[in-house]
Parts: structure tokens; sequence; C-alpha cells
């Protein structure tokens, strides 16, 4: 079987296995449609009462703000004071963090994640997501928050993965369309990808894993 025919797995034993095998693994209706839903309402009302902030590119000192590689919006959740929903899903996510580390050995400690937004023409240029500096993000976990997505809109996360065939060194592409309820999670410091404009707004929430140093 090919490197890249991952399949939508049905539980986070198969996202472990998925994750092992290709470097990234993808769930449809991960969470179920109430759950995500309220999430997302929750998010709109934090971005009414200005809880979002432009996005930056880096991290502590050498934080920047870069519209020309991403232009989302972001609102990190405070993992001392989650909302009901949120909590809900910070236990979902300490469920596979568990089972990463049981199928995996990935020694994975702490999450970390935010809502974000990417209002209709931005995007995130192609990049890692464990930083320079270091850091120790390991896996990379998204759940998207879009009712009734259609392809035309246009937003997908893109996966550049290694190429199949190293002789030929074409790299392959992997996109995701941000369908409310699906969750991709992948290796942070392996797979580079990118996010591509969409004409609507594109609502998710995106967390990392981190092992400690
Ligand atoms: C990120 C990112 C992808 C997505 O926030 O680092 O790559 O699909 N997001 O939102
Ligand atoms: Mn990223």
């Amino acid at each position: 079987m090919g490197a890249h025919a991952a399949t939508a797995a049905n539980s986070d034993s198969e996202l472990a296995e998925s994750l092992a095998r290709d470097g990234f693994a993808i769930c449809e209706e991960y969470w179920s449609a109430d759950r995500w839903l309220a999430l997302a309402t929750e998010a709109q009302l934090l971005r009414v009462k200005g809880g979002f902030r432009r996005a930056g590119v880096g991290r502590g000192t050498s934080l920047r703000i870069r519209p020309e590689i991403r232009s989302d919006y972001v609102c990190w959740i405070d993992p001392d004071a989650p909302t009901r929903r949120q909590r809900m899903w910070l236990e979902r996510m300490e469920l596979l963090r568990q089972c990463l580390n049981q199928h995996l050995y990935l020694g994975l400690s702490s999450f970390e994640s935010h809502f974000a937004v990417y209002p209709p023409g931005s995007f995130y240029q192609t990049h890692l997501d464990r930083f320079a500096d270091a850091s120790l993000r390991t896996v990379s976990t998204i759940l998207y928050l879009n009712p009734d997505w259609a392809h035309e809109l246009g937003g997908a996360l893109r996966l550049h993965l290694a190429a199949e065939n190293e002789a030929t060194h074409t790299s392959v592409q992997r996109d995701i369309m941000p369908t409310g309820g699906t969750f991709v999670c992948f290796l942070s410091a392996e797979i580079h990808h990118e996010v591509l404009p969409a004409s609507r707004e594109r609502w998710s929430i995106v967390g990392w894993f981190s092992k400690r140093r």
C-alpha cells in the first residue's frame, strides 16, 4: 500500500496507526455535530467580544505579526478556565494524548490550543509547526467548525508529503476540506502544510501536544 493512501480513521487507535504509518491521520465526524456546533457558536461570541487577535509567527520574544505569511485571527483557550464545551474538548484530547503515548511512545505531556478564524481570502503559507527555537511541539491537531462546507469554497488544509517514490523527488499533496466535525492530526516537526484561501470565514480549533524538554 502506498504511503499516502490514508483513509479516514474511526477511533483513536486507528488515528495512532495512521500517524505512525503516514505522519498524518484524518477522522471525519470525530466530534458530534451538537458539540462542534456549540464550540463554533462560542468562538463566534468570543470574537464579537473582542477575544481574537491577529495570529503571529514564531514564539516568545521572536513572535511577529507577518500578514504576508499568515492572516488568521486566534483566541487561546485558557486551560485553567475552560468553558464547559471547551473542557469537553480538552478531555477528548486528553484521551487521545494517552492513546498516542500508549501506541507510539511519544511521551506527549501537554496540550495547548486556540480557536482560529480565517476571514475570506486569508491564508497561512507553507510551514512546519515545530519552531526553530527547539520547542517540542510533536503532534498538531485540528478540529474544523464549519457547517455545510463545499469544495468550491476553497480553504483546504494542504499537506505536503514526502515523495512516494524517492527517485522522482516529486512531492505529494493531500488536501483536507475544513468540514465541521473533521479532525486532522500530524507530526508537527515533519509535515509541511499550508492553509489555502477560502471565499467564506473558516473556523477551527488548532492544538499541539508537546513533550517535555
Ligand atoms: C496552524 C495551521 C491549519 C488549519 O494554525 O498552524 O497550520 O487547517 N492550521 O487551520
Ligand atoms: Mn500549522
